[in-house]
């Protein structure tokens, strides 16, 4: 979904991210598999206090609210989709919805869970930023781990008449994103990870011993080392292909005007 007129910036800005937000509930999986998170924890959400970072239209806030919790603060950025959470919520005495950037928010109370969905398709290239910057300690973030894994194929396997071997080393140095249809059985590392309260973690990958000509990245969601949600399964996350130039890569990540971007660049 693509805005086509002109609009002034601060409105095309919430409009674009509207767009950008409501599409992830076309993945009936990944919300299916957030809910089975969340009934996971119960025991920590019933009678607790609750925080949804970015809670687009409130779904995660409401199931937390109907298992019990105490209180459940749903925090939201971006205005449009504040006041939808707001009409969504507004039967829930104990829900408030809250119209701010997390890492603003200060809950007037400890917190005992807070759940999330800030996972770009590079893991980072979202807004998991702001969890390493609260201003506030969660006893429980769900989901709490994640990793961008990574894999190198050979593009012979994937090219066809659209992205044919030209158009594929056109791409050199840029991570395109639903470039190619996953195989399955890709993916044979860990490139990024992160982890609450640890943050990120990257660095060089050497890929020396790896045969092939084609990188390839998805990103995984865990919690306590046990798969949530993976790029290719959830359709909200693709996989992210580019040519091999090199033998050692790093990903770095950057703060943006919202969240972070990604820096890729290809060492030797
Ligand atoms: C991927 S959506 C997830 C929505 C909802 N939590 C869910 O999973 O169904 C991310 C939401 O977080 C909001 N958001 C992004 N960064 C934020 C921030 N720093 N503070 C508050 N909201 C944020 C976006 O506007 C968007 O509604």
């Amino acid at each position: 979904m693509d805005i086509l007129n002109e609009l002034p910036p601060d409105q095309f800005r919430e409009v674009d991210d509207l767009l950008a937000f409501v599409s992830i509930y076309d993945d009936r999986r990944r919300t299916k598999a957030f809910l089975r998170l969340l009934r996971r924890h119960r025991r920590a959400i019933r009678g607790g206090v609750c925080v949804e970072a970015g809670c687009g239209f409130g779904i995660f806030s409401e199931a937390m609210a109907n298992m019990g919790a105490r209180k459940v603060y749903a925090v939201e950025q971006n205005p449009i989709l504040a006041r939808i959470a707001r009409k969504r919520l507004a039967s829930y005495a104990n829900v408030e919805v809250v119209e701010e950037a997390i890492q603003q928010f200060r809950p007037p109370e400890p917190v005992d869970v807070l759940v999330h969905d800030f996972f770009g398709q590079l893991l980072y290239d979202e807004d998991l930023w702001a969890l390493d910057h609260l201003r506030f300690q969660p006893q429980l973030v769900l989901p709490s781990q994640a990793e961008l894994a990574y894999g190198v194929v050979d593009s012979r396997d994937y090219v066809d008449e659209s992205v044919t071997p030209d158009v594929l080393a056109g791409l050199k140095g840029a991570l395109v994103s639903g470039l190619f249809e996953e195989k399955g059985g890709e993916l044979r590392g860990v490139a990024v990870s992160w982890n609450y309260p640890t943050g990120l973690s990257t660095g060089p990958v050497d890929i020396r011993d790896r045969p092939g000509d084609l990188l390839v990245f998805g990103l995984r969601i865990l919690d306590n080392g046990e798969t949530v949600c993976e790029a290719a399964r959830c359709p909200n996350w693709s996989y992210v292909w580019t040519p091999r130039a090199g033998d050692r890569f790093l990903l770095r990540f950057v703060p943006d005007v919202f969240g972070s971007k990604c820096l890729f660049e290809w060492l030797e």
